[in-house]
């Protein structure tokens, strides 16, 4: 179906926005501290045009559905179109006085949903750029990625931080958008030409906002209370007092951030220097420490974690919020073959992406 099929009428405009990966440093990004994603070529496409029915029609050709609505109301449905009224209901709120223009807004992905490469922030920050555009409201990129997480946490209510938006909305192949989300200056990455980073679909299906996402953020605000520091991004490991928290799960739940805000640091030394052993050995202390101290693992992650170390990557780790999803593993190009090849033994190919 095209956007012509169902509207009747030739789109006025279309933007687009990108999955990522995040190459090293999970759950930093609201406490202030490090990230390091990537664009995937994964990618939502949105596309838009006034409607004189003065009613609002949205087509997922995904989920070859077409939904009408008039309202903003917050809905609890945990569906697709909860993030399409969310992005409307902020960007009006901002722009008072484009208030009620109905549209027509056709959308099309070729992202796995529910996967952790943020298929929610693509779909949002691709919206937010079409209705830019239509409205030309020459919002920045960065200010893009921040209405998105506006819409997350405003009206989806997921306590998130702002990766993935910021990574959408500004980021560019084949680079490593290195974030301080604090400051949320950005550095764009090389990659080496001899790395190769891989993604393998655990094919476990998770939902942050049914995950313990926001479990972990509450634990990770409760540790910043106990440090009496306003952002556990801003505590060194060489400062960190674990004799100030005396509740054994904070405590782990903070050692895996702030260990993981200094990997973070090294994984950007380590990209400069080109050394693939320390990005490698960096992304598997970032999984075990995921998996134990974060405890945002599961079974059948940590096995392909296992598999893909021992069919001969440098490095392997869940990536994204936690729960399942996608895997990123980095592997030297003269070792890809060999390590497609082992992990063709235990996965279908169509589960194995090249970034
Ligand atoms: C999700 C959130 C991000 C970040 C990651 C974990 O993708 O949207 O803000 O917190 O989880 O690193």
């Amino acid at each position: 179906m095209s956007f012509k099929d169902i509207f009747n009428e030739d789109c006025l405009f279309t933007n687009k926005a990108h999955a990522r990966v995040n190459l090293i440093g999970e759950h930093t990004d609201y406490t202030g501290g490090y990230v390091m994603p990537c664009l995937l070529n994964f990618n939502t496409i949105i596309q838009i045009s006034k409607n004189k029915n003065k009613v609002y029609q949205v087509y997922s050709e995904n989920f070859k559905e077409k939904k009408d609505f008039n309202d903003f109301i917050k809905s609890k449905n945990n569906d697709w179109i909860d993030y399409v009224k969310g992005c409307l209901f902020v960007f009006y709120d901002e722009n008072k006085h484009i208030h009620n223009t109905h549209l027509n807004i056709f959308i099309t992905s070729t992202i796995p949903i529910g996967r952790g490469i943020s298929s929610s922030s693509a779909l949002c920050v691709a919206i937010l750029k079409v209705l830019n555009n239509c409205f030309g409201t020459q919002y920045s990129d960065k200010h893009i990625a921040i209405l998105a997480q506006k819409v997350e946490r405003n009206y989806i209510g997921v306590s998130g931080g702002i990766m993935d938006q910021m990574v959408s909305s500004i980021g560019i192949n084949n680079k490593a958008f290195y974030l301080d989300c604090l400051s949320l200056k950005y550095e764009l990455l090389d990659l080496p030409s001899d790395w190769v980073f891989c993604l393998v679909d655990s094919a476990v299906q998770r939902n942050l906002r049914d995950s313990s996402y926001n479990e972990r953020y509450s634990q990770l605000k409760r540790a910043e209370e106990y440090l009496n520091v306003e952002y556990l991004g801003s505590v060194k490991p060489s400062q960190f007092d674990q004799s100030k928290i005396n509740d054994e799960l904070i405590l782990k739940r903070a050692r895996h951030v702030i260990t993981e805000n200094d990997r973070v640091l090294r994984a950007k030394e380590a990209i400069l220097n080109k050394d693939i052993k320390l990005f490698g050995n960096l992304m598997s202390n970032s999984h075990k420490s995921y998996a134990e101290d974060f405890e945002a693992s599961t079974k059948d992650v940590d096995e392909i974690v296992e598999r893909s170390l021992s069919s001969g990557a440098e490095g392997a780790r869940l990536t994204g919020g936690g729960f399942g999803g996608f895997t990123v593993s980095l592997i030297h190009s003269d070792n890809y073959q060999e390590w497609k090849k082992n992990m063709d033994n235990f996965y279908d190919s169509k589960n194995i992406f090249e970034v």
